[in-house]
């Protein structure tokens, strides 16, 4: 009886030392036990259960306060309580083919599920139900219907992430005020007739149009696709004598009257900040993505602010504009881009344009979730593409996303049906360039 004992207590110490070293393994298993094998009097070592190729005990024999046996749900099973010492009920979730031990977390998507007990004897795998920003069912549907004229893939920055965190910190501009949208649009005389059927800024000014950036995680879009036109119109106007990248930094951390930094802004206030005070360059005041802290003063030159001034121009005031102003239709945006430059426009953005790939975007509608945000971008050009739907025209735009995101940043979207909005509120401005030359002779020439 004694070396009986002996020898059950030996076999349980070697057997806790295996399972120990696998104890995450152990716990994974699927329990319970005792519950399938039924509890014995007594001592029985026949009562047991196999857990990783050795034996595991359900009789009394388990009922020690110090016992190197393996009883996996000895105590809450057949005594209905918590053991002293050994864990509680092997519970676990079977999910995706995989068994997971209560309280495991894991990532799916957007998602965190969790391995929860439902009860002292069951345990679900329950998972968190956001919309993410990638969302695999829209990637299939856009891939694989014929019509839908644009392609869509899987972003890495976005997997996993929120689509609400997408509409939040991607876009960021405010929807204008209705006043602002009121603006009377400027009158133009032309002949549309006359247009090319193509055209790119940056086939127009090289080295003139500003390279596409990206905001982050920043709500930004307001001050990026603001600068970045303010900074395009100053190297045309000016013949590339002007060519700067202007700081959106310094419209996020110093433009805070009404405006709400990286949780988005309004463009009409961003101009008129650029407007009444000006901006500095990249250089002085870089991109952070983050709500710093302002660190250019209001008043004052180029100097005041600590900024190093420009090479070819004489030039110690901040770069400011002249009134913003509003362009009405499609056709007076294209006479607006081929004589002026890049304009500023807002887009209603959709769940699906977060995945555009390539081709002619058109809001497809296939998600189920209807959130929707304002954005704001910079349309460069346009064009024309025989699709399998006939002649698709299209507009030519900069996002802010990086360029890995779309067609080397950019993205082309159906034009001339104010799709997602793009052609309701289209902006452009004219630069305060400086006309007195510095050095004569060492202007950069410019092919145009
Ligand atoms: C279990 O052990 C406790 C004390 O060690 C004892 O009081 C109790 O009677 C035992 N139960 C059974 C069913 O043997
Ligand atoms: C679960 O176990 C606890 C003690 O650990 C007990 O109080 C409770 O009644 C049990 N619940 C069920 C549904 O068995
Ligand atoms: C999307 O990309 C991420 C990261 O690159 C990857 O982990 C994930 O499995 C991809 N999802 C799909 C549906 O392809
Ligand atoms: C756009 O507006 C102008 C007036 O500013 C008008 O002459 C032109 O026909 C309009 N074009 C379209 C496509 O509606």
């Amino acid at each position: 009886m004694e070396l009986q004992n002996w020898t059950r207590a030996l076999v349980a110490v070697t057997l806790l030392t295996l399972a120990s070293a696998a104890l995450d393994d152990y716990f994974d298993l699927p329990g319970p036990y005792c519950r399938d094998r039924g509890c014995c009097p007594g001592r029985q070592d026949d009562c047991s259960v196999p857990i990783l190729g050795t034996l595991c005990y359900c009789d009394d024999f388990c009922n020690r306060t110090r016992n190197e046996d393996c009883c996996p749900d000895f105590w809450p099973h057949c005594k209905g309580i918590m053991p002293p010492e050994i864990p509680g009920p092997i519970l676990g979730c079977t999910y995706e083919g995989i068994v997971y031990p209560v309280n495991k977390v894991v990532k799916r998507n957007c998602n965190d599920c969790k391995c929860t007990a439902i009860s002292n004897t069951t345990a679900e795998m329950l998972c968190e139900q956001n919309a993410c920003i990638v969302d695999p069912m829209i990637i299939d549907f856009v891939n694989n219907n014929y019509g839908v004229g644009w392609t869509a893939s899987n972003y890495s920055e976005f997997w996993g992430r929120k689509l609400e965190e997408g509409i939040k910190l991607r876009l960021g501009t405010l929807q204008p005020q209705r006043f602002v949208m009121r603006m009377t649009p400027v009158r133009r005389i032309y002949d549309p007739h006359s247009f090319p059927r193509e055209f790119d800024s940056e086939m127009k000014w090289p080295g003139f149009i500003t390279h596409v950036q990206d905001q982050g995680w920043c709500g930004s879009s307001w001050a990026i696709s603001t600068a970045a036109v303010a900074s395009d119109r100053f190297a045309i106007l000016s013949k590339g004598r002007e060519r700067i990248t202007l700081s959106a930094q310094h419209l996020i951390s110093c433009d805070r009257r009404g405006q709400q930094s990286c949780n988005g802004g309004y463009l009409d206030r961003a101009w008129s900040y650029i407007r009444k005070f000006g901006l500095v360059d990249e250089d002085c005041f870089p991109y952070t993505a983050s709500n710093e802290k302002c660190r250019v003063p209001r008043h004052g030159d180029l100097l005041t602010a600590k900024c190093r001034l420009p090479q070819f121009v004489d030039r110690k005031s901040k770069y400011k504009v002249a009134p913003a102003y509003r362009i009405g239709n499609e056709t007076d945006i294209m006479f607006e881009i081929l004589n002026s430059g890049p304009v500023q426009a807002t887009i209603k953005v959709y769940h699906d344009f977060f995945t555009y790939k390539g081709g002619i975007y058109k809001h497809s509608s296939v998600s189920p979730d209807d959130r929707t945000g304002y954005h704001s971008i910079r349309i460069v050009g346009w064009g024309e593409e025989y699709t399998s739907e006939g002649l698709r025209k299209y507009w030519k735009v900069a996002n802010s996303w990086g360029p890995a995101w779309g067609e080397n940043g950019y993205f082309r979207i159906i034009r001339g049906v104010d799709e997602c909005e793009i052609e309701s509120f289209v902006l452009g401005t004219w630069p305060e360039i400086e006309n007195k030359l510095l050095l004569q002779n060492e202007i950069p020439r410019v092919n145009i």
